[in-house]
């Protein structure tokens, strides 16, 4: 039995753990207490029955003070910085999980209008989970993105009123 719950301190290195494992985008754990400090609501883990963590989501508000908001049409918006699940726990409805709790915490908490996140072209099981499940659309296309010069769809969800998927 796998149950998702808010992320807590004690949980950062297992999520970088899991991120190592699974994606070849890696940061330093300052990098995740930056984010369980600024917006814990926003940080979900996938747990086993044994205490193991396999699987996490880590997000951002991108808010009405930062940089973003400069642009004329800003709107606070939450970003997906990461998502990960172990390979020996796919397909098992986790990934889905994580983000439709992380999404329902940018609109509850944050009054998100929408979600953001960047996923590589050629991974077709994310962008079938967005796209698919989730409901996202592709904004723009970024070209040569990532550190291997890989492209990346920006893709976004907009909250309805009634919605929090
Ligand atoms: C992408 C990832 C997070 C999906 O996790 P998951 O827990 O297996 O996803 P879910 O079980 O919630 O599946 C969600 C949907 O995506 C589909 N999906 C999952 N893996 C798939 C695959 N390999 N090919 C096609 N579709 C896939 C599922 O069928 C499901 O569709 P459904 O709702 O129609 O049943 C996982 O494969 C992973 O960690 N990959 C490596 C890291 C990564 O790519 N992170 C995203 C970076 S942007």
């Amino acid at each position: 039995m796998v149950c998702v719950r808010r992320a807590v301190l004690d949980d950062l290195i297992a999520m970088q753990q899991c991120n190592l494992f699974c994606l070849p985008e890696n940061y330093q754990l300052k990098y995740y207490l930056y984010h369980i400090l600024s917006w814990p609501q926003l940080l979900f883990v996938a747990e086993d029955y044994d205490g193991k963590i396999v699987g996490y989501v880590l997000a951002k508000m991108e808010e009405e003070d930062g940089e973003a908001a400069r642009k004329k049409d800003f709107e606070t918006h939450g970003h997906i910085t990461s998502l990960a699940v172990l390979r020996s726990h796919r397909k098992l409805g986790i990934a889905s999980k994580l983000m439709r709790a992380a999404q329902r915490a940018m609109k509850e908490t944050f009054g998100s209008k929408y979600v953001s996140l960047h996923v590589r072209k050629s991974n077709k099981a994310a962008f079938h989970l967005y796209t698919e499940t989730l409901g996202y659309k592709i904004h723009d296309i970024e070209e040569k993105y990532y550190a291997d010069s890989e492209d990346a769809y920006d893709m976004r969800h907009r909250f309805s009123s009634s919605d929090v998927n």
